[in-house]
């Protein structure tokens, strides 16, 4: 191989670990994103039909301002707006927030993405509603955080305003207990191997994951990404008591993506609707 030809290919190998990076950072739980993208677009339908639904039953409020956050690259977002729906996203991540305007930009849509902590943020406006999808609360792992989470959204929501979020589910995630996981798959003509190795603290009702990622090409270790994410899993009576101390109530208590259905012990991921009281 000549040294043009050495150049073109790492330069190749770059530009493609590049995009791969840029799937690793655009949602942690990269099995997800590779798998199952097009799983989104239902949950984003299922989380507006859910919505309106209660907006409908329950809240004298019209949904039809929304702040999404911890909206990551703005998936939903993008796919809210497109329905015509006054879309805000939040998230403490820029280069989350990057992406995001990239989209948006592509896209020409209104959306503005803002920069902030969901624990503390005040952008000075009110939304008919709030989301945080993808376990985003679960994130939020102390008490007081949580707590704090839910004043913030509070502050941007008016009486009858709704906050919607799933998280890791107690019940589950005691009763089948998160084990370690070894995936490999190809991207690009890179291989990824991906080590998930979860550490429970059952007391503080936090799983530490530790997520250890190899992108491999011919044999050689491109990049390693290691991250450790702690995530809280909740018991709807934790919720119940939270959402009462700090001005809300529940309204809807389901397994994730099982309409209508009660919580059961091996659901992992549980959603809820407060309503601003
Ligand atoms: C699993 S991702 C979910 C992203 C997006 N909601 C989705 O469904 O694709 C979690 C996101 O929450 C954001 N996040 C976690 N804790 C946060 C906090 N305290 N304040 C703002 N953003 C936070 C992260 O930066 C990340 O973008």
């Amino acid at each position: 191989m000549t040294a043009r030809q050495e150049d073109a290919s790492s330069q190749e190998d770059s530009a493609l670990l590049e995009r791969v990076m840029q799937a690793l950072d655009r949602k942690h739980d990269l099995s997800k994103k590779i798998a199952r993208e097009p799983e989104t677009t239902e949950i984003v339908t299922q989380f507006v039909g859910r919505l309106e639904s209660a907006f409908g039953k329950l809240s004298a409020v019209r949904g039809k301002r929304i702040l999404d956050i911890g909206c990551g690259t703005g998936g939903h977002a993008l796919i809210w707006a497109k329905d015509g729906i006054d879309v805000a996203g939040l998230d403490m991540s820029p280069t989350m927030l990057k992406y995001a305007n990239e989209k948006v930009s592509e896209l020409e849509l209104p959306i503005s993405f803002i920069e902030g902590d969901v624990r503390s943020f005040n952008i000075g406006r009110k939304f008919d509603a709030v989301t945080a999808m993808f376990a985003v609360m679960s994130y939020q792992t102390q008490t007081e955080e949580i707590l704090s989470a839910l004043r913030s959204v509070r502050r941007h929501l008016e009486p009858g305003g709704l906050f919607l979020f799933d998280v890791w589910s107690g019940p589950g995630v005691i009763s089948d207990p998160p084990t370690e996981r070894v995936r490999s798959f190809m991207r690009d003509g890179i291989e990824i191997l991906r080590t998930v190795r979860p550490v429970h603290d059952v007391s503080s009702h936090v799983v530490k994951v530790h997520y250890d990622i190899l992108c491999i090409k011919d044999q050689k270790i491109l990049k390693r990404v290691k991250e450790v994410h702690g995530m809280r899993y909740l018991f709807p009576q934790e919720v119940a008591d939270f959402s009462s101390r700090t001005g809300f109530q529940i309204v809807v208590s389901e397994p994730f993506m099982k309409h209508g259905e009660s919580l059961r012990i091996d659901d992992w991921n549980v959603m809820f609707v407060l309503m601003a009281v």
